[in-house]
């Protein structure tokens, strides 16, 4: 019986997770929620951003009968973890920025956090420094612009290369040489942030420990049975035929709403344990 792994996301940033988690447990069932509707999570105000995902990741957990969920967003981690895990019986694994190590590989002890506006400016992000980079300078980039640039990105649009430049130039003028991509959409454009900012600049994103994390908390050895398989991504807002064709490269066999029709995967799930519930009573 294989283990289904239902990974959120605003966007398409939790694909760079999905990529991870992936490689070290290719005999799960993979399920996407795209909460596209509310894209950027950056901008939206903290409660509205709670109460949302916390709604639909219920819907979503119930609909595949996940058996771990992984909020793969760093704005929604650092908000709805303790309102979800009171909700849902089931592992449930965040994102954090990687401040930590970041902290442990800069020489110049000079670091930055690039991530969503909402990110750096979280409670939870100042605790983090303060907790494991006191002895760094750590500046603070957000932007919501760079979010958009991977979603174009992955809709097989092309990159606005002069509007990357003019994001990135405070940051390579900054000196850090270790930058923290605290928004899972950063990893797809690792390749044009390090073309720009130069090998100088280590960065640094949390994907292969939120991996290790979730192989940790499954049993892979009851895993083995089955085959990896990338199942439904669920959206709640059209998407573009651009990002529906790099959806089905990655190997999604179905792009659907979340509201929408139940019936390819409850023959799924109901020939297993999809019958019990997956949040507290
Ligand atoms: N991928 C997300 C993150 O890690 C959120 C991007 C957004 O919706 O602003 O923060």
């Amino acid at each position: 019986m294989s283990t289904n792994i239902l990974v959120f996301d605003s966007g398409v940033g939790g694909l760079s997770i999905l990529s991870e988690i992936k490689q070290v447990l290719p005999h799960a069932s993979y399920y996407y929620l795209f909460d596209n509707a509310r894209l950027p999570y950056g901008e939206l105000q903290e409660q509205e951003l709670i109460d949302g995902c916390i709604d639909i990741i219920g819907q979503a957990v119930e609909r595949v009968a996940a058996d771990i969920v992984v909020v793969a967003c760093n704005s929604a981690s650092t908000l709805i973890l303790p309102g979800l895990r009171a909700l849902l019986s089931i592992p449930v694994v965040g994102v954090v920025p990687a401040i930590k190590p970041a902290a442990q590989l800069s020489k110049n002890k000079h670091i930055g956090l690039l991530a969503t506006p909402g990110t750096v400016n979280r409670a939870y992000t100042h605790d983090l420094i303060t907790k494991f980079a006191a002895e760094c300078h750590v500046e603070r980039f957000g932007s919501s612009e760079l979010v958009l640039m991977a979603e174009a990105k992955m809709a097989q649009q092309a990159i606005d290369k002069a509007l990357l430049a003019a994001l990135l130039a405070p940051i390579k003028a900054s000196g850090i040489d270790t930058l923290v991509l605290g928004c899972t959409h950063f990893p797809i454009l690792k390749q044009e942030l390090q073309t720009y900012l130069g090998d100088e600049v280590l960065l640094l994103d949390s994907g292969k420990a939120i991996a290790a994390r979730v192989h940790t908390l499954l049993n892979p050895e009851t895993d083995k049975s089955g085959k990896a398989a990338l199942q439904a991504f669920f959206t709640t807002k059209t998407i573009s035929a651009g990002l529906e064709r790099t959806l089905a490269d990655y190997g999604f066999s179905s792009v659907r709403p979340l509201n929408g029709d139940t019936t390819d995967e409850m023959t799924n799930v109901l020939t297993d344990e999809g019958t019990q519930s997956k949040t507290k009573s």
